[in-house]
């Protein structure tokens, strides 16, 4: 059973067409909340279970299918396109060692005459996206209307610790409501406090 976040995250306006790929771990409860919200939603993930949880907040189709599998997956990816409509909302948390499937869905989306909002969820652990060249908004860029959504860590009375799930949910979605191209949450500097 998933809980629901709080604070409530801000309204936004209801997508025809979700696709959410890796929403079923940490980003579990803002996948419930927007396929709650959406007309129609398509998941992706490897595990059933986690898929059916979350796909049954709503009207959505899943696909358990490895992203690595990039020929599999667009191919599914298309025939959900042909029967619920062009997406117009896509949370992708996709890790690098996928990224020619990363490329692939973007191709996708590209196809499209309908305009598609793309929030890229990517972790600060390891590298810092804020302050390199980042493949993903060059390549994303010219094809969809693509915004990133960086995870950061907390820093308090003296500490720093990595996010919690539910602030990890609760910032994607206020990402999304607001339709920032960027959005931090928590924060990446300095990189020397990190936990
Ligand atoms: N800054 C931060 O605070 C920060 C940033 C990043 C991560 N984290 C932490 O790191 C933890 C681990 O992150 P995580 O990404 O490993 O776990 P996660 O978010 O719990 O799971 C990754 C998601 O991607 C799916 N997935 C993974 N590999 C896949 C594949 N090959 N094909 C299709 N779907 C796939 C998973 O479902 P299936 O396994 O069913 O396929 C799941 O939906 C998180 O729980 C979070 O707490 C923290």
């Amino acid at each position: 059973m998933l809980r629901k976040l709080s604070p409530a995250p801000r309204p936004m306006t209801p997508p025809n067409h979700l696709l959410i790929i890796g929403g079923t771990g940490m980003l579990a409860a803002a996948s419930k909340h927007l396929v709650e919200l959406a007309h129609r939603a398509t998941l992706v993930a490897r595990g059933r279970d986690g898929l059916e949880r979350i796909a049954q907040s709503g009207e959505a189709r899943t696909l358990a299918v490895d992203y690595h599998h990039t020929d599999t997956l667009i191919n599914e990816l298309r025939a959900a396109r042909r029967e619920h409509g062009p997406f117009d909302l896509v949370l992708l948390w996709i890790h690098s060692t996928a990224e020619p499937t990363f490329d692939a869905v973007v191709d996708l989306l590209g196809e499209q005459v309908e305009a598609c909002r793309v929030f890229d969820v990517r972790g600060s652990a390891s590298t810092d996206p804020t302050s390199e060249v980042d493949r993903r908004r060059e390549y994303a860029n010219e094809r969809v209307d693509y915004r990133r959504v960086v995870l950061g860590y907390v820093h308090e009375q003296g500490v720093s610790r990595w996010l919690t799930h539910d602030e990890i949910c609760t910032g994607v979605l206020q990402a999304i409501a607001n339709g920032a191209e960027e959005w931090v949450v928590g924060k990446v500097r300095p990189r020397g406090a990190r936990p």
